[in-house]
């Protein structure tokens, strides 16, 4: 077992691609750590420096103690699950999952006990005699971890290994893979690009974007103090609403206006929020931080704005309501019981505590 470190690690492509800058990244001996970011951002390349796929250009990564720049990747005793796990067809599934094992010349009595072992916390015992054509999707994505288990490594590395399988499915497995690592207690790095994934299965969760990596904290830390506006609305389905307009001071009171509506800020929030007077400034509110007047328990003239309902989309157990404020249009969940007729006008309250504002040129987090 081990940490990982990444010290000012880069990456440059040949024709000046340059896919990762200056990475600083601290993973701790048996975490479990998410590497997020959209497409291109960087994540695979990062995964495969670790795993020694891929040189580094610059910066030094480490394994426990050891600097493993130098060391090719079949002795960083690490293993890696792709998305395409492909395994082999011909041979049964026993046999792919001794097959790493005996080219590393280990006993058969060795192996046996590996692949039993393995076999059994994945559950798959009784499926070791099948060829892959002859189980499903979700046994072979099993099996495909499997042959990373047998090895027992200090560090797992997972590039987005669901991302094949359906909708129903990914979800079995993300739960299986968390129980996995709750039972092997083994450093685990994986990557993807869906937040829902990131904030169950990560203790902590790196952003990235462009190459860079924009926070790095827990899941939770993520969602209610994110660095600024990327990370706000990459993480949390529906995703948060952003709505330009400008901070007014009336009274020694500051509020939003954003033309259609104004609406008290808390004082706890002057201070970031005193240079900002008369300027620009983007307000971040979550859907399910806007709740109907008619069922809203600390609706005051304050908080609460007027606006057209335009959709509703039922979801069983909730509504997502289209708002328009004829500026913006934004997304509150709501209580199934809570259907506003389309086209009415509502009265929404917002809960101003967990509301954000961004600087609209830097994009960076105010308060
Ligand atoms: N072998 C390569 N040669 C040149 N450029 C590359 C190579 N591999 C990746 N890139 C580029 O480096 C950047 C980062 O790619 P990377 O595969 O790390 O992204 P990613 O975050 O894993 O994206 P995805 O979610 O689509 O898998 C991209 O701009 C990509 O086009
Ligand atoms: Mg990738």
């Amino acid at each position: 077992m081990a940490q990982v470190s990444l010290r000012k690690v880069a990456k440059v492509y040949k024709g000046d691609v340059r896919a990762v800058e200056e990475l600083n990244l601290g993973i701790e001996n048996k975490e479990f750590v998410v590497l997020l970011g959209p497409s291109g951002c960087g994540k695979s390349t990062t995964l495969r420096m670790i795993a020694g796929l891929e040189d580094v250009t610059k910066g030094d990564i480490y394994i426990g103690d050891r600097r493993v720049n130098d060391v090719p990747a079949k002795d960083r005793n690490i293993a890696m699950v792709f998305q395409n796990y492909a395994l082999y067809p011909h041979m049964k599934v026993y046999d792919n999952l001794a097959f790493a094992l005996k080219l590393r010349k280990y006993s058969a009595s060795d192996i046996d006990k590996r692949v039993k072992e393995a076999a059994g916390i994945l559950g798959i015992s009784h499926l070791l005699n099948r060829r892959p054509k002859e189980i499903s999707g979700g046994e072979r994505q099993r099996v495909a971890v499997g042959r990373a288990i047998v090895r027992k490594p200090m560090v797992f590395l997972f590039d987005e290994p669901l991302s094949n399988l359906d909708a129903k499915l990914r979800v079995q497995m993300r739960t299986e893979i968390h129980k996995l690592h709750l039972k092997i207690q083994t450093t685990m790095i994986y990557v993807t690009h869906d937040q829902t994934e990131a904030m169950t299965l990560g203790d902590r969760i790196a952003v990235m974007k462009d190459g860079r990596l924009l926070q790095f904290d827990t899941p939770l830390d993520v969602y209610n103090q994110p660095v600024n506006k990327f990370v706000a609305g990459f993480i949390g389905s529906p995703p948060m609403n952003f709505m330009e307009g400008k901070i007014i001071k009336n009274d020694g009171r500051l509020y939003f206006d954003e033309d259609a509506f104004k609406i008290k800020i808390l004082e706890s929030m002057y201070k970031e929020l005193d240079s900002y007077i008369d300027k620009k400034i983007i307000f971040g509110i979550r859907p399910e931080n806007i709740f109907d007047k008619l069922f809203a328990s600390a609706a005051t003239p304050d908080n609460t704005i007027s606006v057209v309902c335009e959709v509703v989309e039922t979801m069983g157990s909730e509504n997502y309501l289209y708002l328009s404020t004829g500026r913006h249009t934004f997304i509150a969940v709501v209580k199934a019981s809570n259907k506003p007729a389309i086209g009415s006008t509502v009265e929404m309250v917002c809960d101003m505590q967990k509301v954000h504002f961004f600087d609209p040129t830097t994009e960076e987090k105010i308060v």
